[in-house]
């Protein structure tokens, strides 16, 4: 599977154009982007209520299943799926079934044997949840919640969700994502996504050797130096070095790449004013973020983890929708 496979619009859309998996962004056009934020912004409410549940999922079960560890999205999937009123099972599987060589796909025969509604999957390897969402049994919703270097799609709606509230709408605005684009699915997703919405500029700023081969196919200037980088921007997100994901040394040190790529005071200075400063976590104060900047008047990165929640609450009912009307059209057209 390639980053723009088209098989992958066919497999996460409905006949009708809806959603029905979430894999990635590939293909999915400007208006569903926009109903996926809008609906979004409609479950914020529910967050802020004494009680904070709709019965969208009564009845359903969904999985979440981390084959790679993570703290702010199983953990806000984990909220959103509750407050939509499912129950939730977590496994976390390194200390599961695979670590005593079962393969993935009877694992998965095992969870669907319990009558599971939907996978939550975020997995190390490039197109897993779209292998999962191929194999699946018909009516069960796939959510990629991050392959390998591939995608993160509800990261990049959360973090489009947090900009449209600052700054209104996309048209104008100049958006950089800075630092470890090679291993970093979150960038993947942020571009297209930035593209699909209209925004003027998408601008890449990191060393050549943190650099895809063909980042600009992507959609995306690149710069190489980030006082050039930083002008102009009114949006400007941080990445972290994905050290996990390193194969030999990509950088000098990383005291040489915070004075290279940091985001310093000085450097937003040369954004322009209420530049947004966002970063999708876990963040590295020193090496990739000062932390006066982190914790500073035009840091939005905790309201990226607040809106996480409402954009996957949306994400799993319109998927959760779409399952069912295509089951109610199968059935319709074999009666
Ligand atoms: C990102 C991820 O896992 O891809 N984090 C996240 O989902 N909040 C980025 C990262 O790990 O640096």
């Amino acid at each position: 599977m390639t980053a723009n496979d088209p098989s992958s619009q066919s497999l996460q859309l409905t006949g009708n154009g809806q959603l029905k998996h979430f894999l990635t962004l590939d293909g999915l056009d400007r208006a569903l982007l926009t109903e996926i934020l809008d609906t979004a912004d409609s479950f914020i409410e529910v967050g802020e209520r004494t009680i904070k549940k709709v019965p969208l999922l009564r009845g359903k079960t969904v999985v979440n299943l981390f084959f790679e560890s993570s703290t702010r999205t199983r953990s806000t999937f984990e909220l959103a799926a509750k407050r939509l009123s499912a129950d939730v099972l977590n496994l976390d599987i390194s200390t599961s079934a695979t670590s005593k060589g079962e393969s993935l796909s009877d694992t998965l025969l095992n969870l669907e044997a319990m009558a599971s509604d939907m996978f939550v999957v975020r997995h190390s390897q490039s197109g897993a949840p779209h292998f999962i969402a191929e194999s699946v049994t018909p009516g069960v919703a796939i959510i990629n919640a991050g392959d390998g270097r591939h995608a993160h799609p509800t990261q990049a709606m959360l973090d489009m969700l947090t900009i449209r509230q600052h700054k209104g709408a996309f048209e104008g605005l100049k958006v950089a994502i800075v630092g470890d684009i090679l291993h970093s699915r979150v960038a993947r997703s942020q571009i297209r996504a930035l593209n699909a919405l209209g925004a003027e500029e998408v601008r890449v700023i990191a060393p050549g050797t943190l650099l895809p081969a063909d980042v600009e196919s992507l959609g995306c200037k690149v710069e190489y130096d980030m006082v050039r980088g930083m002008q102009d921007l009114d949006v400007v997100i941080m990445l972290r070095l994905q050290k996990e994901r390193m194969e030999g040394a990509l950088l000098p040190s990383e005291r040489e790449f915070y004075r290279l790529y940091g985001l310093s005071q000085d450097k937003l200075a040369l954004a322009r004013p209420g530049c947004l400063v966002m970063h999708p976590g876990p963040i590295n104060r020193g090496v990739e973020i000062e932390s006066a900047v982190a914790d500073g008047p035009q840091s939005v990165i905790l309201n990226q983890v607040t809106n996480g929640i409402a954009v996957r609450m949306a994400v799993m009912s319109m998927a959760m929708s779409g399952q069912v009307s295509e089951r109610t059209q199968v059935a319709g057209e074999q009666g």
